[in-house]
């Protein structure tokens, strides 16, 4: 049983295993012995589960409706239709990198992996994503980096690229509403889209929490909007802010700006501490939340009686392309 650190305490009592989204990759992959793996996650992290698993192994998701509304922002035609219009847009210049390299968030679809891994691209997680710009930028004069526009922008910035080399493409404009020179231009092309609920994270709150508490250390997701970021003290994937809070001492305030069933079981793990959500009326991620402890139990108990329900199965020459761009990601470790 994985869980992802976002799933409620409820379920993460049962998990063998709780990490962030590249620690459950790689757990996926380093445990050939299991049977089958319970993902208590969303869709996308049960796909590339399944990608990394030995054929032998089955994935399963207690919830089939468990998605991710951000992965759901980008699909593969629309990938498929940009990619043309951008490659078809920009001229060839000179030296032997590539003119554009995809670069996914492994909050994506299996086909938009494979979609990376058949293009020369790779995918990144929230704790790795600026080694794999490094990566892609030792390949190619630009990135392509879907979907999430937050993400993207916070890691190219902390490599000096300026806002202008960072158009936004919206997929439903022609040319995603920007001109064949900004493309030229561009050193990231930031897909149109966002996670809603590290959207919703402000200044204003980081603010207003440093005047309530002037010791408290403010660390966030980067998939909060790049002020906020730049707000912060620290920035980091959900293992980064974990390790940040387990290495304060009693007293220490952190103002976290990420998920609130991670937010809370820190403090309750950490009791000596105040550790709060900058957002006072936050909601848990709505899509982890549908990975409800029945659900578990009912595949579960099925499991044990020899049936396997809510199978996750990739089709296996999307896997194959995907694997690519994985076992890629896999490298950059973060
Ligand atoms: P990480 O697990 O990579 O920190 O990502 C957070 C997230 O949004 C998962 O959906
Ligand atoms: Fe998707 Fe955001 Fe929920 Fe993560 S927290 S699963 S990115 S909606």
């Amino acid at each position: 049983i994985l869980g992802h650190f976002y799933q409620r305490d409820e379920i993460i009592k049962h998990a063998d295993f709780v990490g962030d989204s590249f620690m459950l990759a790689q757990a996926a992959k380093d445990h050939p012995e299991a049977e089958a793996f319970v993902f208590c996650g969303v869709h996308f992290m049960a796909e590339t589960a399944d990608i990394l698993s030995t054929d032998q192994q089955s994935v399963i998701l207690p919830n089939l409706a468990a998605g991710c509304s951000m992965a759901d922002m980008a699909t593969i035609d629309q990938v498929e239709e940009a990619w043309e219009q951008i490659t078809g847009a920009l001229e060839t210049t000179e030296g032997d990198k590539a003119e554009v390299i995809p670069v996914t968030y492994m909050n994506s679809s299996a086909a938009i992996k494979a979609f990376c891994g058949r293009n020369g691209g790779i995918v990144c997680t929230s704790s790795n994503a600026a080694t794999v710009l490094d990566w892609a930028f030792e390949r190619g004069k630009r990135v392509i980096f879907f979907p999430d526009q937050h993400l993207g922008r916070n890691t190219a910035k902390t490599m000096g690229i300026t806002e202008d080399q960072m158009p936004l493409w919206r997929p439903y404009l022609p040319l995603g509403g920007l001109t064949p020179q900004q493309l030229q231009d561009a050193k990231v092309i930031l897909w149109n889209g966002f996670c809603s609920v590290h959207k919703r994270f402000t200044v204003a709150q980081i603010d207003k929490a440093r005047t309530d508490y002037p010791n408290a250390q403010v660390i966030v997701h980067p998939e909060c909007p790049a002020p906020v970021v730049e707000a912060a003290d620290g920035v980091g994937s959900t293992e980064y802010i974990r390790k940040a809070i387990e290495g304060g001492k009693p007293g220490d305030v952190f103002a976290v700006g990420t998920e609130i069933n991670l937010v809370n079981r820190l403090q309750a793990q950490h009791p000596d501490m105040t550790i709060f959500c900058l957002d006072p009326v936050v909601c848990p991620c709505s899509t982890m939340y549908r990975i409800h402890p029945a659900y578990l139990a009912w595949v579960l108990e099925a499991l044990v009686e020899g049936q396997t329900l809510n199978q996750i199965s990739v089709d296996p020459a999307v896997a194959t392309d995907a694997e690519v761009a994985l076992e890629r990601m896999l490298a950059a470790r973060p």
